[in-house]
């Protein structure tokens, strides 16, 4: 049978290449998404992958969304929590819904679809949960706060919710992606995306695809004893 994979944000930007890799691995996927029903409704046209709305943000919404996914495609063996928004502002400009929607969305969807999936795949002795962090979360970034704090909590639910999986070949393992090419970094003010790549080593911002592919090593079947891990794949901009 095959496995089932729920990615959040699984329509666009590196949630989209998840999703591609997931299913060119064999896996049956649900992409999760927000906001836009036309680029969801054209990205299942495309791939055959079916895509599910609902706010990660709200614990009740993913509860009932985990719900339909698993009456549609079965139990839940693998979750990507990939979803993520930026509010960028330096500390003086910043409101506290910002902040708020950022920590909601971010960490808090972590929390809210572990929830919603981590009991099955316990009773099931099968799971594979993997958590997009940040570069920014590791190291931290001039004008976010908000998203770095977000980013590096992911790291530390990672690492404990780990433990806890541990015995029941539940991996939980995340992801520190550097700066990749996608809607989010291209919205970065241009004179400080050029100087934020001139200090990447490899001499470019990354491809969603590289990302894709660390997500699949991590979820394989065979990747029952890499558990608690981060892996940062950030062209050697951040040695951690
Ligand atoms: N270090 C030190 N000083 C900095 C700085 C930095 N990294 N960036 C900006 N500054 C300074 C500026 O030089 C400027 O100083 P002066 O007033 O003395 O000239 C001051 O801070 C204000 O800068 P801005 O004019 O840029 O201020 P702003 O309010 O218009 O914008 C900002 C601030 C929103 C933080 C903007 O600089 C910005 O968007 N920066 C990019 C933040 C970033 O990297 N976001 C990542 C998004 S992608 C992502 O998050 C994905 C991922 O996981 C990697």
């Amino acid at each position: 049978m095959a496995r089932v994979a729920i990615v959040t944000g699984g329509s666009r930007g590196i949630g989209q290449s998840i999703s591609l890799a997931l299913q060119a691995h064999g896996m049956n996927v649900a992409a999760n998404y927000a906001g836009n029903d036309e680029k969801a409704r054209a990205f299942t046209d495309k791939t055959g992958i079916k895509t599910y709305k609902w706010d990660v943000g709200d614990h009740w919404a993913c509860l009932e969304g985990v719900k339909q996914v698993e009456a549609d495609l079965g139990p839940v063996d693998v979750l990507v929590n990939n979803a993520g928004i930026t509010r960028d502002a330096t500390m003086l400009k910043m409101t506290f819904e910002m902040w708020d929607e950022v920590m909601r969305v971010n960490l808090g969807g972590c929390f809210n679809m572990a929830k919603a999936v981590f009991a099955g795949m316990r009773e099931r002795g099968f799971g594979r949960i993997v958590n997009i962090g940040s570069i920014n979360g590791q190291a931290g970034q001039y004008g976010q706060v908000n998203y770095a704090a977000a980013k590096s909590g992911i790291h530390g639910f990672t690492k404990a919710l780990a433990q806890e999986g541990a015995k029941f070949g539940v991996t939980v393992n995340a992801i520190a992606p550097g700066y990749i090419d996608t809607e989010m970094v291209s919205a970065v003010p241009s004179d400080v995306l050029q100087k934020i790549i001139a200090r990447i080593p490899v001499g470019r911002l990354g491809h969603a695809e590289e990302i894709a592919r660390t997500v699949a090593f991590l979820c394989a079947d065979d990747g029952g004893f890499i558990t608690g891990s981060t892996l940062s794949v950030n062209g050697g901009q951040h040695m951690y």
